[in-house]
């Protein structure tokens, strides 16, 4: 199928215009599964029309002054170069992200809500149309040739995810439709068999609210007890505090492996092995991390390992639970239905093997081939050197929010990941948020599913820009001065 490098698309009354991405051509041919769609809206531009690389940084801001007197003190370094001696060529990965080649109220897309959704490549985006257009049908049964082609791209995303959180046992990777499925899975099926009456769950006080509300009903249903594991200052989980809270009556311990509000990213293989000492299993909320940095849940040993698939490139209603197999092959099943039976009567009914014994119903076949797509583009970038650029570029924007008077930043920690949470004294943040977004920026404002988070530093709300790979030193400097701007009107309405 051909692959061409980027799309646009054209607005119809009320929409928001797309960026005219050297149309003026007109638009190319479509790839070939999708050709007999002639007369239907055109997504795919030619190859030769792709966007101009941006021009390389111009300016550095200036460090940090003592009238920021709130904000962290962080040197700004020297930005990240674009396209690193490493490898990491950050404008080549932008040509594959058709959307950050669209304008918004009459800007061009800067796209800093990573956090609650990472934008698709086209390889994704292809990869869901091809399977819709040419490649429809169901997974696992059926003897004709669809069916098993399907199922062999299905299987082929498990082993895909496998190798991605660094596992050798495919039957370890259950489907889900996101992390948040995946730990009410986990919560309901190994929760309901193994939590009494008085056993402990802590859960740490930066997680996302689908890491503590499944296990909030399961501990009511149970009668079990959740205990936070609480933050310090900077954002950190305080390993002092968890060390004296673990004890016989722990049976789980809840932790994040990258904050989607502090960017915190926690030690979790050390506070893994503290948690098996004493006999706790351990599940951790990977949805932040795995496009951030690679991971590895043997060297990790978690028993649980849990990520969304629409926050690492793919689409959304798809995503993944690992479980360590001994643990799974013991877990009951948590809905029934097809796919996870091994033979029914009215009598008796067996169950299928792992994972399918967890995967009840047809699942969602085009997002698996999505995540399929999405893994084998990451798997075709230098993740190491991907990992070292965002580094840097989380470190710039730091020192560049640094610069603007009055902002506070919430989370300092060591190693965090580019999760900016912040406020701007004396504003409200979704009206920070709204002004950003006439500037084409897109953040997000409110509580970040996150309420305890917010709350250990006396918030409710707090605006978030958050990174990915693809972003650049020009969209930090983008943010940097839309939030000088509203500041400087903030102060001219004062005065
Ligand atoms: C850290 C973290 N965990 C869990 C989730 C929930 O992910 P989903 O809504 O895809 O299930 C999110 C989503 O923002 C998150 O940031």
């Amino acid at each position: 199928m051909t692959t061409p490098d980027g799309f646009g698309r054209s607005a119809g009354a009320g929409q928001l215009a797309a960026v005219p991405v050297g149309l003026a051509s007109g638009p190319g041919p479509l790839p070939a599964a999708l050709a007999h769609a002639g007369g239907a809206p055109r997504y795919w531009l030619p190859q030769q029309q792709q966007p101009a690389a941006a021009a390389p940084p111009a300016t550095t801001p200036p460090a940090p002054t003592a009238s920021t007197a709130t904000a962290p003190t962080v040197t700004p370094p020297a930005a990240p170069p674009s396209a690193p001696p490493s490898g990491f060529d950050v404008e080549a990965v932008r040509r594959d992200f058709p959307q950050l080649h669209r304008e918004v109220n009459g800007r061009p897309l800067v796209w800093l809500d990573n956090g609650a959704t990472t934008l698709k490549p086209r390889q994704v985006v292809e990869a869901v149309a091809e399977h819709y257009a040419m490649e429809t049908s169901n997974v696992h049964r059926g003897a004709h040739s669809l069916a098993k082609q399907a199922t062999q791209v299905y299987e082929e995303g498990r082993q895909a995810a496998a190798e991605l959180l660094g596992t050798p046992d495919q039957g370890e990777i259950v489907f889900v439709r996101g992390t948040t499925e995946a730990v009410n899975l986990v919560a309901q099926s190994w929760g309901r068999a193994n939590l009494g009456v008085g056993d402990e769950i802590l859960v740490s006080a930066a997680e996302h609210h689908s890491n503590l509300v499944p296990w909030q009903l399961i501990a009511e249903e149970r009668r079990a007890r959740i205990r936070p594991i609480p933050l310090l200052p900077d954002g950190q989980l305080d390993q002092d505090a968890y060390r004296d809270l673990l004890g016989s009556r722990t049976k789980m311990v809840a932790l994040t492996h990258a904050s989607n509000v502090l960017g915190t990213v926690p030690p979790v293989a050390e506070m893994t092995a503290l948690a098996h000492r004493y006999g706790a299993k351990v599940l951790v909320d990977g949805a932040q991390a795995v496009a951030h940095f690679p991971v590895d849940v043997t060297a990790l040993d978690a028993d649980f390992y849990a990520f969304s698939g629409h926050k690492i490139f793919a689409p959304t209603g798809i995503g993944v639970l690992f479980g360590k197999r001994e643990l799974l092959e013991a877990m009951p099943p948590w809905q029934g239905g097809g796919n996870m039976i091994d033979s029914v009567s009215f009598g008796e009914t067996t169950y299928a093997p792992i994972p399918h014994r967890l995967e009840a119903g047809t699942g969602h076949i085009a997002g698996v081939a999505g995540l399929r797509a999405a893994l084998q583009y990451l798997a075709g970038l230098d993740r190491e050197a991907a990992t070292a650029y965002e580094d840097q570029l989380t470190a710039y924007a730091m020192g560049a929010l640094a610069t603007v008077p009055g902002l506070q930043l919430i989370g300092n920690a060591p190693g965090k990941i580019g999760a900016l949470t912040f406020l701007l004294v004396g504003t409200d943040p979704m009206a920070v948020a709204g002004a950003l977004d006439q500037q084409g920026i897109a953040v997000r404002a409110g509580h970040h599913c996150a309420q305890p988070a917010l709350a250990a530093f006396g918030l409710q709300a707090a605006v978030r820009a958050s990174l990915a790979l693809y972003n650049t030193v020009q969209d930090v400097d983008a943010l940097v001065a839309a939030l000088q701007a509203v500041q400087g009107a903030q102060g001219a309405q004062a005065r």
